[in-house]
């Protein structure tokens, strides 16, 4: 099972999450409509492209908008879980360790201390945004059997990663289902909400554009709309 795992499910959860990815951001792409969307995309690149730049970076930014200032505490959950997703599968050594081996190329690894603080910030920034979901009555009438499951598939690897970790059960066992959730959640990636990984930046770049050409950015230029 470890073999299958670390082998051809390796290659092909990858597989199916970078070309999945891709194909989600061509089709994205290949949606808009300058006409539907009632932004002068081609018409202003300039002053769309400078937009599109400045909400992605301002977004990226921990209360560099309106919206993050106005919920500080989401804002400090969804970046302590934010940081520890993104970091923790590309940059913890017991992975490049794995991705050295069986593809041939890793990257920096960081220090374990700080891997485990990411990883117990990711555990609780995940309980958090779960309760938020059932307990605020303006999240929760949106949320669906769907957005916990996101958090679920998001979490698993972290709460199976640490019992590896600190050797807590069956670690044989363990692993396996660490690995086999790792997989999971990189072939969900393109099929799911999930995919906001890539689509984040291409709506914000879209409404960001949206911004810096028709609603602000040209205003009092001469734009026909
Ligand atoms: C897909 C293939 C994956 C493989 C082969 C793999 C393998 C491993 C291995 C060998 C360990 C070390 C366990 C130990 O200390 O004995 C580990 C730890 C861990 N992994 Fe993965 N993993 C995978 C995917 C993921 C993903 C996608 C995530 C998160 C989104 C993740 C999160 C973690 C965490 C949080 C730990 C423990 C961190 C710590 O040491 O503090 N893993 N993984
Ligand atoms: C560059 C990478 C990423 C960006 C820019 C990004 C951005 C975002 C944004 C803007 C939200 C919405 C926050 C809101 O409700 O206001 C979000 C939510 C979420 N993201 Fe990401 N994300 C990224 C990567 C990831 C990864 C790698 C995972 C998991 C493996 C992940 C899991 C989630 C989950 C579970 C939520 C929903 C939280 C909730 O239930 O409220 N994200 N992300």
């Amino acid at each position: 099972m470890y073999d299958l795992l670390t082998g051809p499910g390796l290659w092909l959860s990858i597989g199916i999450f970078l070309v999945g990815l891709t194909v989600r951001g061509v089709l994205y792409v290949k949606g808009l409509n300058w006409q539907l969307d009632r932004v002068a995309y081609r018409a202003h690149p300039k002053a769309g492209i400078r937009g599109a730049f400045r909400s992605i970076f301002f977004w990226l930014i921990p209360f560099g908008t309106r919206s993050w200032q106005t919920q500080p505490f989401m804002t400090v959950l969804f970046f302590v879980f934010h940081i520890g997703v993104i970091c923790i599968p590309l940059f913890l050594y017991a992975h490049n360790l794995i991705l050295a081996e069986k593809l041939g190329f890793s990257f920096v690894s960081m220090n374990q201390t700080v891997a485990d603080v990411m990883s117990w910030g990711v555990i609780v920034s995940a309980v958090f945004l779960t309760l938020r979901r059932l307990v605020l009555p303006e999240v929760r009438i949106l949320s669906t059997a769907y957005d916990y499951l996101i958090l679920f598939l998001s979490a698993a690897p972290f709460v199976t990663g640490l019992l590896c970790r600190y050797e807590i059960g069956n670690y044989e066992f363990f692993i396996i289902l660490h690995i086999l959730f790792g997989e999971i959640l990189l072939i969900s990636i393109p099929f799911t909400k999930l995919s906001h990984i890539l689509l984040f930046f291409l709506s914000r770049g879209q409404l960001g554009m949206d911004f810096g050409i028709k609603r602000g950015g040209m205003k009092g230029k001469g734009l026909a709309w």
